[in-house]
């Protein structure tokens, strides 16, 4: 059987964790393939708010297997801190999360590095969450890093001293100096690394293969979003890994022709946490209500996210990069109130008006040019029925799916599992 795609389309944040479980129910296996613990992905139901960084969004559903990809990247101590949150739900963790062989290990002083590279940057500091994700993907693209079936060898330990000291070196010759003790980090590391060990390895690439000659359903979780890949996201300030559909091909060793539905998920607005062009942005009371209403900040790092309006150019953008055949709209419920929606659908760029994404959208090249629709003032967060939403909502849908050329499939209308409406 075919493999799902289900992938952010904007700077992460899209409310990927609240979809996956609800799509669950559909599918044999959740996969993630790229990203680390700098995702945070929420999960509600029963009145109970849950947040995932490295687990996949399916754990918590009774038969779904859960795969964390070769792509990805995990700190065994996040990993830990994780298991021990689930650890109430009396979860069978040893059969339903399995961990591929080839992910790569965040080491203490990955995260150390990044510290360092962040503090020596000054103004041009990318935002990382500093989970140590872009040192660990530097190492394994550099062919240095550690991975989860090193785990497994003998001499796993002199791999990691000689990376540790290497990494001790390189700290040393940034000029942001930072503070840290090694031996409490490295203390909790090696806890955190017994417990990952108590956990199932498997060469997740064959058994993908072998799930789906079995017919087995699989879908793939993206983390991060569309415009934070580290190809075509708006580079410096994007993640380390391909956030992109392609991304899911490396990330689990699935090929091209096996992807089926491609499901792009967007926020019926536009946040960004952390640095780097925001053409959208606002920096008035709406963009302020926005972040209140929306409870727009960071799961990860707490921080608040920048808020602006939904940016089409940028969307139509990763809908053709990701080749995504469903919508998913979240959050329309944040915008209830709000006499006029503005959506941005060209860009003036260099005293043109162009309705692509160019290769700067820096504010002194880009300025959006808006269509305004009339906004609804219901409050849609009970609504049940697609023929319960407002004409005004109705409006700004059509005129999305008619823009991108794609269904918009579900509407979220809050943050609850039940608070979705199929369309
Ligand atoms: P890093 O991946 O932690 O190095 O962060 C690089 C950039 O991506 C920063 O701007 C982060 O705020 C952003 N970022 C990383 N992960 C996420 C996420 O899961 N959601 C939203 N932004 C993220």
């Amino acid at each position: 059987m075919a493999v799902d795609l289900l992938l952010g389309l904007q700077w992460g944040d899209e409310g990927k964790g609240k979809i996956v479980d609800v799509l669950t129910k559909n599918y044999d296996i959740i996969a993630r393939f790229q990203g680390g613990p700098n995702a945070g992905h929420t999960l509600e139901f029963d009145g109970i708010k849950h947040v995932l960084h490295t687990i996949p969004s399916g754990i918590f559903h009774e038969n779904a297997i859960n795969l964390v990809g070769n792509g990805v990247v995990i700190d065994p101590v996040i990993f830990k801190k994780e298991l021990d949150n689930l650890s109430k739900f009396k979860l069978n963790i040893k059969e339903k999360l399995l961990i591929s062989r080839k992910a790569h290990l965040i080491l203490p002083t990955h995260r150390l590095l990044d510290a360092a590279s962040e503090a020596s940057k000054g103004k041009a500091k990318i935002g990382s969450t500093l989970k140590g994700i872009g040192p660990t993907y530097m190492d394994k693209t550099g062919r240095n890093g550690i991975r989860v079936g090193d785990l497994e060898l003998d001499d796993w330990k002199d791999r990691y001293t000689a990376l540790r000291d290497k990494h001790i070196d390189m700290i040393d010759f940034y000029d942001a100096k930072i503070e840290y003790n090694l031996d409490e980090l490295e203390t909790e590391f090696f806890k955190a690394v017994e417990v990952l060990k108590s956990l199932t390895f498997i060469d997740s690439e064959e058994y993908l293969y072998q799930a789906q000659q079995a017919g087995k359903s699989i879908l793939a979780e993206g983390a991060q979003g569309s415009l934070l890949d580290i190809d075509f996201g708006t580079y410096p300030y994007v993640t380390s890994s391909n956030t992109t559909a392609a991304g899911a091909c490396t990330g689990l060793g699935v090929a091209p022709g096996q992807i089926a539905e491609v499901f792009g998920i967007f926020k019926a607005y536009t946040t960004r946490v952390g640095s780097g062009p925001f053409p959208t942005e606002l920096f008035d009371e709406v963009g302020a209500t926005m972040g209140r209403v929306g409870n727009e900040f960071g799961a990860t790092t707490g921080r608040p996210r920048r808020c602006g309006w939904l940016d089409l150019v940028a969307l139509k953008y990763a809908v053709r990069v990701n080749g995504v055949t469903q919508l998913m709209m979240m959050k329309g419920d944040v915008l209830s109130g709000f006499d006029t929606l503005k959506i941005c659908t060209q860009y003036k760029y260099k005293g043109e008006v162009i309705d692509h994404l160019p290769y700067n959208i820096e504010p002194e090249n880009v300025e959006p040019v808006y269509t305004e629709m009339k906004g609804w003032a219901e409050d849609l967060t009970k609504m049940q029925e697609d023929e319960q939403l407002p004409k005004e909502l109705n409006d700004y849908i059509d005129f999305l799916e008619k823009e991108l050329h794609v269904p918009i499939k579900i509407v979220s209308v809050g943050p609850d599992r039940t608070q979705t409406i199929h369309r």
